[in-house]
């Protein structure tokens, strides 16, 4: 009942913002936006439509299944065979699965616990779900606080983009450094922030956007200071912004993965953490393009990750990165794709240590990424790889892809601590192998 207040309290502050004259600059301070989130406000009581309109089922044919599965190579199958694994709950694993996937699942002997069409899973939801979703950013909302912030602070502040979605929208990337500015090149350390690899995760567009906006207001405290005349800074919040638009089109959720890819068949979308040059496609991914886990025609077939991947080969000074995602309150390091641990021994260590610190920061639980499940093709194995780049996958929180206002607050308070942490190890991460 109290969430069902504050998210009623929320949607109040939501409708106010609709209708407010767009933000000046002084609204873009990290606290005024934590405010617009989170302060009560006169509240109007959401319609009931208004809340079931949030998450009515797009009607692709997918289902949402529980399938016995006791371990990491059993996952692993399960997302060779499309589906896409949402949940991981002891010996049974949940998620979304087309009908291709169904098939593969009976002809492949899993035990399917459950099934139910995604329109009836979604029905069983509705009921506690915040209606107040609006305070998150969308593609637009985002570009006009990124442009805001760099306006504010030219003196350390710049904003560029790494290259266009496939929709043609600007992939947009803010650069925090005290000389070099745009896509000038620097020999100062570098620290990486990609948020909304996949489109409905739509928390790790605000963590990386807000923890920016956080620096700005706290770029005169001493060790920030520091960092932002010692390092090389760049966050670029949304890297799939069609994603996410397809996403809340219409304002009702589409629990929608990939890019908007036009496949040969159809169907939409490429999985772009699996179209990396990391043994692409190799395991844990599909190949079959309706499958939520696809990995596209050829590694970097996606002018998203093709960004991505000009833009890290570009810049040799790159030490540290979080690619953010949700949900599982993890925090994997590589390889995500094949068993082993990296090779070089130092590098494990720095990782093992990195991980750990920042597990205490957050709550969240620290792991080899292919622990969880053996997934090619993943961003963070690519920029260790051709990088030597200590990358960090961030499983973000929550209890669902939309999980609601409420949680932003949080979620973005414990991860400035442990992104403010990267950055206080990005000068050298080898200082932290003994
Ligand atoms: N859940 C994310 C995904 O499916 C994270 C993957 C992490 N990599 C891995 N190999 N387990 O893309
Ligand atoms: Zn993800």
């Amino acid at each position: 009942m109290k969430k069902l207040l504050i998210s009623i309290a929320l949607f109040g502050v939501l409708c106010a913002r609709a209708v407010s004259a767009p933000l000046s600059p002084e609204n873009i301070s990290f606290n005024q936006l934590l405010k617009d989130i989170t302060a009560p406000a006169a509240a109007r009581a959401p319609e009931p439509e208004e809340r079931s309109a949030i998450l009515s089922a797009p009607s692709d044919g997918r289902y949402w299944v529980t399938v016995k599965a006791a371990d990491k190579y059993a996952r692993t199958r399960l997302l060779e065979a499309g589906m896409d694994i949402v949940e991981i709950k002891g010996d049974n694993v949940s998620g979304f699965a087309g009908p291709h996937t169904m098939e593969l699942l009976q002809s492949g002997g899993f035990v399917v616990l459950s099934r139910v069409p995604l329109s009836e899973y979604l029905a069983g939801r509705q009921k506690d779900f915040p209606a107040a979703d609006a305070v998150y950013h969308n593609y637009k909302e985002t570009w006009d606080l990124l442009k805001q912030m760099a306006a504010k602070n030219p003196d350390i502040a710049s904003l560029f983009s790494i290259g266009k979605s496939i929709e043609g929208r600007d992939i947009w990337c803010l650069r925090i450094n005290s000389n070099a500015k745009g896509e000038a090149p620097s020999s100062k350390p570098g620290a990486l922030f990609i948020g909304n690899h996949h489109a409905r995760e739509h928390l790790s567009n605000e963590v990386p956007l807000l923890f920016a906006a956080w620096l700005f207001d706290h770029r005169g405290d001493t060790a920030i200071k520091g960092y932002i005349a010692g390092l090389d800074i760049y966050i670029i919040p949304m890297l799939n912004p069609d994603g996410v638009e397809y996403d809340i089109k219409n304002g009702s959720y589409q629990y929608f993965r990939k890019n908007a890819r036009v496949n040969p068949d159809k169907s939409i979308g490429v999985d772009l953490n699996r179209n990396y040059d990391s043994w692409w496609c190799e395991s844990g991914a599909s190949t079959y393009p309706g499958a939520d886990t696809y990995c596209g025609p050829k590694a970097f077939s996606e002018p998203e990750s093709q960004a991505v991947k000009r833009f890290i080969e570009a810049r040799k000074n790159l030490k540290t990165h979080i690619s953010y995602h949700s949900y599982a309150s993890s925090i994997l390091y590589p390889w995500g794709g094949k068993e082993e641990d990296v090779p070089k021994a130092q590098d494990k260590q720095v990782f093992v240590k990195m991980a750990a610190e920042m597990a205490k920061l957050t709550g969240y639980t620290p792991e080899k990424s292919s622990d969880m499940y053996i997934a090619t093709g993943d961003s963070c194995d690519w920029a260790y790889a051709a990088g030597g780049i200590f990358a960090f996958t961030f499983e973000l929180e929550g209890n669902g892809f939309y999980p609601g206002a409420a949680i932003i607050s949080k979620a973005v308070s414990s991860n400035i601590k442990a992104a403010v942490y990267l950055l206080s190890v990005t000068d050298d991460p080898y200082k932290l192998a003994q």
